[in-house]
């Protein structure tokens, strides 16, 4: 491929996301027991709508969640619900019913299902006919991150700009390396680090810095290539940071510190620090939520 093909094909939308929504949801048990982790309620909207809606907002048109058993509400939350907006159009809830159909009309949404929960990398593996030859973005639902411009449109501004594989960091307590990918890098332009290799969940030894992977990423397609050669790796999983690690030496990949504070809503404890902030941000209930807040004897 000539140098002005592939940079054609870099320099494409990105208009396709993929989210990986097969995992147990082993950390939320045992609220997870029957129910998707994805669809715990943040104030008033499940987990995995906030991720959609920054992918939206963000320009992505075309939604791909990896689903598993057990995840069928997810597919029920994205679909038109028929009797829910007919009965709310008879009893003049019409605002309601526009919120509702809202939802279903945010996207294209599709469904693949990982049948074997063999980790991450291959969950993304599994989006490879439906991505193609373009480059995509993923988003991890666990990550719920809050900030004026949404953690995915940093990225894809800068994806823009430098048409190389960007992964979404933050810095973390080198205490707390061992829940996430970290990168080995360089400081370069534009707040960016160049990444020179990554280590999947090390121990605070090993790490090569506390910059941690955090779940949002571009990436080029040719990371099926290289996922379809990884060997299971950290917990036995084929791990999709081994397969960065591949595409590190292939060409420039780069690590951004995405702006925001984020929350682990997978974890508990995160997931209520998230919702006393989202809470306390809601326009209708936010006043009257820290009124409460307030008034509790701490
Ligand atoms: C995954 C990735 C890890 C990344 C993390 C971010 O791990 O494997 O590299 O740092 O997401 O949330 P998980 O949290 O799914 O175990």
């Amino acid at each position: 491929m000539s140098a002005v093909q592939e940079g054609k094909r870099l320099g494409r939308q990105i208009t396709k996301a993929v989210i990986p929504a097969a995992g147990l949801g082993t950390r939320f048990l045992p609220a997870t027991k029957a129910s998707p982790k994805e669809m715990l309620p943040l104030v008033d909207k499940p987990l995995i709508q906030y991720v959609v809606e920054e992918a939206v907002g963000a320009g992505i048109r075309e939604i791909i969640i990896i689903t598993g058993r057990g995840k069928r509400a997810i597919e029920d939350h994205f679909d038109i619900s028929f009797e829910l907006e007919e009965t709310l159009r008879q009893n003049g809830k019409l605002e309601l019913m526009e919120s509702l159909r809202k939802i279903s009309d945010m996207a294209d949404f599709c469904y693949i299902r990982q049948r074997q929960a063999l980790g991450l990398g291959h969950a993304i593996l599994s989006a490879k006919n439906l991505i193609g030859d373009e480059p995509f973005a993923v988003l991890l639902g666990d990550d719920i991150i809050d900030h004026p411009t949404s953690a995915l449109q940093q990225m894809i501004d800068l994806y823009q700009k430098n048409q190389a594989p960007l992964i979404g960091i933050q810095k973390v307590p080198k205490s707390e390396v061992r829940q996430y990918g970290v990168i080995d890098a360089e400081a370069a332009v534009d707040g960016l680090y160049k990444i020179n290799d990554l280590v999947e969940k090390p121990s605070p030894k090993e790490a090569p810095s506390n910059l941690a992977v955090i779940g949002r990423y571009i990436l080029t397609p040719e990371i099926f290539e290289l996922l379809e050669k990884t060997k299971p790796g950290k917990n036995n999983e084929i791990q999709l940071t081994d397969a960065l690690k591949e595409l590190a030496r292939l060409r420039n990949m780069y690590g951004y510190v995405i702006q925001g504070k984020r929350f682990d809503a997978g974890d508990k404890l995160g997931f209520l620090k998230a919702t006393v902030e989202m809470g306390l941000k809601n326009p209708e209930l936010g006043k009257e939520f820290r009124k409460f807040l307030k008034d509790l004897p701490l």
